[in-house]
Order: structure tokens, then C-alpha cells, then sequence
């Protein structure tokens, strides 16, 4: 057993929330309004759930919120740092911000993140983007309001990527919500599995999970404020538990969940293949409250780089626990991540990866070519395999699965089910949007907008490859 994970003390929440008075006061008597913050998030949910937090903090230190960059007194830039493709993006919408500030040099540009916790890339900002007022690592997220009121203060540029990779863990911080009907809620943070090609455990620190308690009460509070569709985030929630006081572990708590009263919808992403367990599964299958949408990333079909990537499982295993899964939920949605191109993959391990999808036929593929991260231990690979030739297997794979998804989604039709009515789209004739068990979309005929966050019977009537049409059975 490791040692119970640290929360931020009481004191240092009340320290944090002085520093927000603080700025609240600079910005009246600076601007005699409010000022504008813009959010730029980049990465998966678990990103997205921090920014809806550092928008809590702000919100404190009396911001209201934009869209638009232009608009702003604030820019912070929520990165990410899975891949080449997203720091890329960062360093683009970071420097297109000079102008700006060249017209309002008081614009306060920073970035935090997973990206931004990376030394290399803390060292770049620092000397070629002197438009970065402010940059921030993911271990000290909690101290954000300290941070920008030096730089307010002081004027001088911060930079504090410090805090070990232990990590701590948050609480009591009101998270500023975009949306009502569905929501996030981070049930644990970090990840201890070092898959060989991954940069997340570098820049998010060792695997910790949040007390039960905690998640309840905060899960409570979201069907209050009318949330519906609710998503557990965690790196590898099916590792939820260790060394926490409660000792439960992720199918006692989500069955504790779907216990509450009220009409919902409990999702959860994203889960590990080598912790998935039967347990899990009975739970999920026991629970109508719990979404029979199973997202389990296989990242290859091939047993041979499944152990260069560190993933624990083989090919079969990963066959057997799907149909494992399949035998307690025979309707179930089946989603995953699959990485193509790991180095020196031969033409015949991608091919086992085609020949798995064939074999599962997921609804959804979220497909991903490999890409080289400094500091893992795939980096250090002499990779053999031109990007043409990776760049062709990947058009292969998404040809593929975009058939199966298409099957997949024929099958539905005809069929009627429970959906979440969750917003109104583009489409004149089917104007509703709502999301099936398996968070496919479906657009819906007729009704009016007094349907968003309610749960209706809907008929499937056509599909495309990307989404379901249908309507409501009154
Ligand atoms: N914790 C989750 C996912 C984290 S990142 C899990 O393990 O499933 C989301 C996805 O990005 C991964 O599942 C993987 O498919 C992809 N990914 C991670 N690192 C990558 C890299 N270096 N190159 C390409 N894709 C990568
Ligand atoms: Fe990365 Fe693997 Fe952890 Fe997922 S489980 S975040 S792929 S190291
Ligand atoms: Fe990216 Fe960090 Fe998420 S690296 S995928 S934002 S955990």
C-alpha cells in the first residue's frame, strides 16, 4: 500500500481565495468593470474538467467569460502534450495573440497544462514567446490565483512548473460548468501505467484518487443543478481506490452512485483493459443508471507491440475480456483508441490490428498515428517506418472502420430506446439532439426545445456514418 494522497489544506484554500479578492479589487479599480477572461482548452476531458475548475477560480477573482480572445483581459491556454500535433496548435494560437497585445499591453496571456509542465517546453516559452506573461504545471493548478496576482503585481513574467510528481489532489473549489445537462466529474487524477509511448504520467504525476465522499457529495450537487448525463474521468478509472481511505474500488463506487435518486445517466472514460474486471461489468449490467457504453482504448491488435507499448494485456486477452463484457451486456456500444505506426510496427502487426477491429467491430474508433514524445521510452526506438507508410496504414484504418460504424449504426434502426434530449442542431428537419446509451448521436424529428434534459423514447428511422435520425414516441 503507497501512502494516502495529499488534499490542499484548508489554509492554503483560504490563502488562494485572498489572492482572488485581491485581483477582484486590482481589476475595479483598473478597469472600473469586470474583466474578461477567455479559455482556450486543449486534450481530453480530464483538461476540460481542469479548465472548468480554473474558471471557478477565476470566477472568484470576479471574471466573467468570452469566447472570443479579442474580447479578453485574460487568455489562458489549457494544453496538452499526447501528441506533436496538439503543441503545435498551442505555440500557433500563443503567437497570434502578439498583435493583441501589442494594441492592449495590459492582455495577461497564460498557459497551463500538461504541456506547459514539460521543462523543454517551459524553457522555450520562456526565451521565443515573450507574449507568455504567465505559465503553470499541472502540479500547482491550485495555486493559480498566487501565480497571476505576482505577475499582476510584480509585472515580471512567473513561471512555476515546481511540485513533485506525487501530485495532490483538490478540493473545494466550485467548478465554473459550461454545460447543465452533461457533465464531468474527475473521480481520480494521474496515471502510474508508463505506456511506452506516453507522455501523460510525466506531466500529471502518480495515479490518486479523490475520496468517495467527496465524489458523492459533488455528484449530488450535479443532478441539483439539473445535470443528466454524468461522466466519471480518470486516466484508468478502473484502477479508482488505492490508497484511499474508504478502500473502494470503481464498480463499489459506481454502484453507489447509481443508487441516487432521480433520473440519470452515469458514463465513465477511461478504463484500462489489465483492470477491467468482472465485477465491473455486473455492475454496469445490474444498473440502469449506468450507460451500457464500454470506451476500453486497445491501442494494437498485436501481442508483439502490445508489449513494446507496456500494456500489460495480449490480444487475446483483450478479445476475451470484450466478450466477457458481451456476455453481460449483449447490446452494449463498444468504443476505443488504437495507435498506428508504433515504431518499427511491420506491415502484418497492422494488419492484426485491422483484422481485431474487424473481429470486435467497434462503434467508434478514436484513431490516432504514433507520435514520438521526448522523454518516454518509446522515443528512444530507431523507428525503421517511413510516416508515408504510417500515414497509409492509418487511411486504410479509418476506411475500415468507417464501414463498421456504418453497420454498426444500420443495426439500430427500426429500434426504440431511451435518449437524452441534450440540444437543438442545424438540421431544419430534425432540429432536436440527443445522445443514445453509447453517446451516439441522434437527431430527432419535431418537438420543442422545452425537451432538452429530458429523457424520451425515440425511434431510430435512418443513419449515416456518424450519427442516428429518428423520432419521439409520445
Ligand atoms: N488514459 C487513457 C488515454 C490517454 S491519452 C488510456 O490509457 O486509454 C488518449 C489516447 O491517445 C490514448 O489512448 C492513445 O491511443 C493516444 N496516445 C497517447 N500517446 C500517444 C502518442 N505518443 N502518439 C499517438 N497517440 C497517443
Ligand atoms: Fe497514457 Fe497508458 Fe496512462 Fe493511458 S494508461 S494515460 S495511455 S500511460
Ligand atoms: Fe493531453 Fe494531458 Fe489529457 S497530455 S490527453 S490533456 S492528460
Amino acid at each position: 500500500m503507497g501512502k494516502t494522497p495529499v488534499t490542499v489544506s484548508q489554509e492554503e484554500l483560504l490563502r488562494q481565495q485572498e489572492y482572488s479578492q485581491r485581483i477582484h479589487q486590482y481589476y475595479q479599480e483598473k478597469l472600473g468593470r469586470a474583466p474578461v477572461a477567455c479559455t482556450d482548452t486543449y486534450g481530453c476531458q480530464q483538461n476540460e474538467s481542469d479548465s472548468e475548475i480554473l474558471r471557478g477560480m477565476m470566477a472568484q477573482m470576479g471574471f466573467t467569460f468570452t469566447h472570443e480572445p479579442e474580447e479578453a483581459d485574460l487568455v489562458l491556454f489549457n494544453t496538452c502534450a499526447v501528441r506533436e500535433h496538439a503543441e503545435m496548435r498551442v505555440y500557433g494560437n500563443v503567437g497570434a495573440l502578439v498583435h493583441q497585445k501589442r494594441r492592449n499591453p495590459d492582455l495577461i496571456v497564460a498557459v497551463c497544462g500538461c504541456m506547459a509542465q514539460q521543462e523543454r517546453v517551459a524553457e522555450k516559452i520562456k526565451k521565443s514567446f515573450p507574449v507568455v506573461d504567465l505559465l503553470f504545471g499541472t502540479h500547482v493548478l491550485y495555486k493559480f490565483p498566487q501565480l497571476l496576482w505576482r505577475r499582476l503585481e510584480g509585472g515580471k513574467r512567473v513561471f512555476d512548473i515546481s511540485g513533485d510528481a506525487s501530485g495532490v489532489i483538490l478540493e473545494g473549489v466550485e467548478p465554473n460548468r459550461d454545460r447543465s445537462v452533461k457533465a464531468w466529474l474527475p473521480i481520480m487524477y494521474g496515471c502510474d501505467n508508463f505506456c511506452s509511448y506516453c507522455i501523460v504520467p510525466y506531466v500529471r504525476g502518480r495515479e490518486r484518487s479523490r475520496e468517495p465522499e467527496q465524489i458523492i457529495a459533488e455528484f449530488r450537487s450535479l443532478l441539483a443543478a439539473g445535470a443528466r448525463d454524468i461522466t466519471l474521468l480518470g486516466q484508468n478509472v478502473n484502477s479508482y481506490g488505492k490508497n484511499t481511505q474508504a478502500g473502494w474500488d470503481f464498480a463499489d463506487l459506481l454502484d453507489r452512485l447509481c443508487q441516487e435518486e432521480g433520473e440519470f445517466l452515469i458514463r465513465f472514460m477511461t478504463s484500462h483493459p489489465k483492470d477491467a474486471s468482472e465485477k465491473l461489468f455486473q455492475v454496469m449490467a445490474g444498473n440502469p443508471k449506468a450507460a451500457k457504453h464500454l470506451h476500453l482504448p486497445f491501442q494494437s491488435g498485436s501481442s508483439r507491440v502490445l508489449r513494446e507499448m507496456n500494456r500489460s494485456y495480449n490480444r487475446e486477452q483483450y478479445l476475451e475480456l470484450i466478450d466477457l463484457a458481451r456476455k453481460y451486456m449483449p447490446d452494449m456500444t463498444l468504443s476505443s483508441d488504437v495507435i498506428v505506426g508504433f515504431p518499427n510496427e511491420t506491415q502484418e502487426e497492422f494488419e492484426e490490428t485491422l483484422s481485431l477491429i474487424e473481429k470486435v467491430r467497434f462503434d467508434n474508433l478514436f484513431t490516432f498515428i504514433y507520435s514520438k514524445r521526448e522523454g518516454t521510452v518509446a522515443a528512444k526506438i530507431d523507428d525503421k517506418v517511413t510516416m508515408e507508410e504510417k500515414k497509409r496504414r492509418f487511411q486504410q484504418l479509418l476506411e475500415v472502420q468507417n464501414r463498421i460504424a456504418n453497420e454498426q449504426n444500420a443495426l439500430l434502426v427500426g429500434q426504440t430506446m431511451t435518449v437524452l434530449v441534450d440540444g437543438v442542431g442545424q438540421d431544419e428537419e430534425y432540429p432536436l439532439t440527443a445522445r443514445t446509451q453509447g453517446q451516439k448521436l441522434l437527431r430527432l424529428k419535431g418537438a420543442g426545445e422545452g425537451r432538452i434534459g429530458q429523457f424520451v423514447q425515440a425511434k431510430v428511422t435512418k443513419h449515416t456514418t456518424w450519427s442516428l435520425f429518428g423520432e419521439i414516441q409520445d
